[in-house]
Formats: structure tokens, C-alpha cells, sequence
């Protein structure tokens, strides 16, 4: 869709000032994670002298692009708190009505990528493949909290693809117009201090006071508590039945700031966070990785290729990545660079070489080895310990609780609260099925621990 005629002159009228105060680079990440902006693209501009340089290079960039380019342009605006430029291109964001455009068959209207663009919920990865059960799980479960507010929780380990299958879920017509016409708001949390997250709701009671008429803007709230409050005001009062997704929550503190009666869809590593807050509560588990068929389909979109006509190696490869799309589309972006590079990066993957398995992306880590560290981080410094000398479990072997109490010579319910620990935040899996529980790792988590016992050796 061209750049709307009100969208472009906006862009012409304030573009002296937009030269004048941007920081180009950090809007580019944003609005290659939204799939905007290509990483040549983004490259060009980085590579000009001044930041002047680069924001009037931007600027050329943007009005020769399209109204998804200008909202996501004005979403980096609002998430880097440059509030003042951000409200002088609203009044032109592109809007389009509902009715007028229901007919593409993925349910992915233009209707639907306004309303997700305007939302800031991130476009699908470049190369992309369906995972149509897992999003059939979610939307089931969104479409229960059209009569209730209350929460959903999409888990599993690092890299299993939640955050993508979050945003995917939400990429359906009929979903947004029955349950959530007052649109979907897309929140990255992550690993953040009070200080950031206050940033955050502030930069997100902006965009929602934005939707509103002129006389709703305030101040922004100054401590969580009032952050809490707008929050809950703007979410039950302004926008009724809209959803708000909260991307990558770690920690039970932040999640009860958002424990404001809302309709919430959270993605996680840890299953318990909900524990802490009230209301309806669903959840879906992101346990079963990409199937082989799956894994080669995106090894072939990344090379260019057929599937049938990837080289030998690309079944091993596709097994050794245990059905993780993350490592599978690091592996992919590699090759797309480096297509001699089969034997190598087999090879890589069989020694277990996370630290070379790297590539700049909008993923939040740069490498492999990071983004599985990170889950073990978290865990007091006694347990990592303990979760280290899991590396003697071997995959899907099924061992119940009283083993490790010998091993680490403890007492059995201790081990178990451990366990449910490890369980709870995607590093183990649990077979409840069997009396007393059997613990087992499982693909990839045999990867992980292989990378917390090596990071203790470095
Ligand atoms: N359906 C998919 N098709 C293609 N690639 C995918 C798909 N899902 C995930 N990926 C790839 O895997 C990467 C990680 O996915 P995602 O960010 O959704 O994982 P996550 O489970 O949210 O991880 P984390 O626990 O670190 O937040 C993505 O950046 C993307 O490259
Ligand atoms: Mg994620």
C-alpha cells in the first residue's frame, strides 16, 4: 500500500525537525524488527558519516516507502520517548476500516496489519514457516478471554519460537474484530530493572493516550504504582476489549504491575509466573520443536533452494538442531551468507560450538550460546550447580527424583521443589503421568546443560 497523501506531506512538513532530533540507528533496529526496513537498507544509512547524514537519508527512505513504513517509524519514535516528534506524524497515521477489506484467505486482511502495526506487534520473521496447531492453541484460548478479561501464557524453553507464534496468533481477522477491535498492544519486556519497565508503561500510556483525543494526554506517570494505575484506567476504560501481549516476562514483580483486570496474553520461559496474580488463567506450551520436514524448509528458504535440492548435509543439520527454529534459521542465516559452509557448520553444531553459531538479527541475543545461558542465569547460584550435573543425564532418559537426592545428597523434597524449579522454567520436563514423577531433558535442554557445565569451565 503507497504512503497515504496526508502521511507523506506530514512527513515533507516536519521533516526539518525530524533531521534535526533523531537518532537514526536506534529507530532502524526497531523498524527492522518490524520488518520495514531491510538490513541493506539499514546498512547504507549506518554507513554515512553524521547522524545528520543518516536521519536525512531516513527520511528520503521514508517517503519512498509505504503506510506500514510510516507507522512503524512513528512506533520507534514512541518506544524511543521522542513523544513531541511522535505526536506531530499521529494525527496522519494511515487507518483503515475493517469492512472494507475482508478477503485474504490467511485471515491476514490490511485491516489486520494496521491494527498490528499501529500496535507495534512485530512483523512475521523474514523466512518464515506455520506452525498451524500451536496457533490454532493460542487463538482458542484468546478467543475465551473475549467474555472475561484474564490472562494467557505461551511457554517454553529459549528459542522455541513463542514469541513469534505470539505475534502470529494475533494475525487473524476475524479474531481481532470478535474479541479485540480496540486493538492489540505489543509490550517487549525482557530482562529490565523498575527504572526501565516505568519507561516502558510510560511509552505505552503515551501511544494508547495517542489513540485518544487531544485532551487525554497527561504527563507521563512517575512512579510504577501511578504507571499501574493509568494503566488500568486507559486499558478498562479507554480501550475495553483490546489485548495487551507481553513479550518475554522473567520475573512475577513485573508481571503484577500488569495486574489491572486486563486481556493478556504473555510469552515465557518460566510456567509459574501467573502464580502471583488474579483471574482467568489459560495456557499453552510450546514443547515440540519443528519437525524434519519443517527444519529443511527453512535451511531451503534461507539458500534459495528446494528442499529436495538442499546438499546431504542438510538432514544432519536439521537433526543436530533438535527442532529448535531458532537454532535452525541462525544456522539458515549463516548459510545464506556462507553457502560453501555445510561441513563447517555441521561440524559446528556436533562439537557443540555455540560461541561461533552467531548472527545479527532482531532476535534479542547475538548467539546461540547467550541465549540459552540466559535461562540458567537466573537460577540461584547453588542450583546451577545442581542443573550442571544434569549434563549425565542422557536424552529422554527418564530418572525420578530420588536419583539425584544420591547425587547431590539432598533431601528428597528438596530435590523435588529443585526440580519443579528447573521444570517450571523450561530447563527439564516432567513425566506426571508416572507415580513418583520421572524427570528428563529433552533435545535441546541436553544443549543447554552442555552449555551451562562449559560455561562454568571457561
Ligand atoms: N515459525 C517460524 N518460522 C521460522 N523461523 C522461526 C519461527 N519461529 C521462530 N523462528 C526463528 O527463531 C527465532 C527465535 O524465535 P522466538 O523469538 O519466537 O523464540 P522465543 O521462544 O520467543 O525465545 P526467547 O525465550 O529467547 O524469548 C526467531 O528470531 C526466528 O528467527
Ligand atoms: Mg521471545
Amino acid at each position: 500500500m503507497a504512503l497515504e497523501e496526508g502521511a507523506r506531506s506530514s512527513l515533507l512538513r516536519f521533516r526539518h525537525q525530524l533531521e534535526q532530533d533523531i537518532k537514526p540507528s536506534y529507530l532502524m533496529d526497531h523498524m527492522i524488527s518490524d520488518g520495514v526496513l531491510s538490513v541493506d537498507e539499514e546498512e547504507k544509512i549506518r554507513t554515512l558519516a553524521t547522524r545528520k547524514d543518516q536521519a536525512v537519508a531516513l527520511l528520503d527512505l521514508l517517503l519512498r516507502k509505504d503506510n506500514r513504513t510510516y507507522i512503524s517509524f512513528y512506533n520507534s519514535l514512541v518506544k524511543e520517548t521522542y513523544d513531541d516528534l511522535a505526536t506531530l506524524l499521529h494525527e496522519y497515521l494511515p487507518r483503515l476500516s475493517p469492512g472494507a477489506t475482508k478477503n485474504a484467505s490467511d485471515g491476514c486482511t490490511p485491516y489486520v496489519q494496521t491494527v498490528l502495526s499501529e500496535g507495534g506487534v512485530p512483523q512475521r520473521p523474514v523466512v518464515f514457516v506455520s506452525r498451524p496447531e500451536l496457533v490454532n492453541q493460542i487463538r482458542e484460548k484468546l478467543y475465551r478471554l473475549q467474555k472475561e478479561p484474564g490472562w494467557v501464557t505461551v511457554f517454553g524453553m529459549a528459542g522455541s519460537g513463542k514469541s513469534v507464534l505470539a505475534a502470529e496468533a494475533v494475525r487473524d481477522h476475524s479474531l481481532i474484530e470478535e474479541c479485540f477491535p480496540g486493538g492489540i498492544h505489543w509490550l517487549s519486556i525482557g530482562q529490565l530493572d523498575k527504572p526501565d519497565l516505568l519507561v516502558k508503561i510510560q511509552a505505552l500510556c503515551f501511544r494508547l493516550e495517542q489513540g485518544l483525543d487531544s485532551q487525554s494526554l497527561h504527563r507521563p506517570p512517575n512512579s510504577l504504582d501511578e504507571a499501574k494505575e493509568r494503566l488500568r484506567y486507559l486499558m478498562l476504560r479507554r480501550y475495553p476489549r483490546s489485548l495487551l501481549i507481553l513479550d518475554d516476562i522473567w520475573d512475577s514483580m513485573v508481571l503484577k504491575t500488569f495486574d489491572i483486570h486486563a486481556r493478556i496474553l504473555l510469552t515465557t520461559r518460566n510456567r509459574s509466573l501467573t502464580d502471583s496474580v488474579g483471574g482467568a488463567k489459560y495456557e499453552v506450551e510450546v514443547e515440540s520443536g519443528l519437525d524434519e520436514k519443517k527444519g529443511l524448509e527453512i535451511l531451503a528458504l534461507y539458500t534459495d533452494n528446494k528442499p529436495h535440492g538442499l546438499p546431504k548435509e542438510a538432514r544432519s543439520i536439521v537433526r543436530e538442531c533438535k527442532g529448535s527454529p531458532l537454532v535452525m534459521s541462525l544456522i539458515g542465516a549463516l548459510l545464506k551468507e556462507k553457502p560453501n559452509r555445510w561441513c563447517y557448520y555441521l561440524r559446528q553444531l556436533q562439537q557443540k560450538q555455540f560461541k561461533r553459531i552467531r548472527k545479527s538479527s532482531s532476535y534479542d541475543y547475538d548467539a546461540l550460546d547467550q541465549a540459552m545461558a540466559a535461562s540458567i542465569e537466573v537460577l540461584p547460584p547453588e542450583h546451577q550447580e545442581l542443573y550442571k550435573d544434569l549434563t549425565v543425564l542422557e536424552k529422554d532418559i527418564k530418572i525420578p527424583a530420588k536419583v539425584l537426592s544420591v547425587l547431590w545428597d539432598l533431601e528428597p523434597e528438596e530435590v523435588e521443589d529443585i526440580l519443579e524449579e528447573f521444570v517450571n522454567k523450561s530447563l527439564l520436563y516432567v513425566d506426571i503421568n508416572h507415580k513418583p514423577y520421572l524427570y528428563y531433558l529433552h533435545d535441546l535442554q541436553t544443549v543447554m546443560c552442555a552449555v551451562s557445565s562449559r560455561s562454568f569451565c571457561l
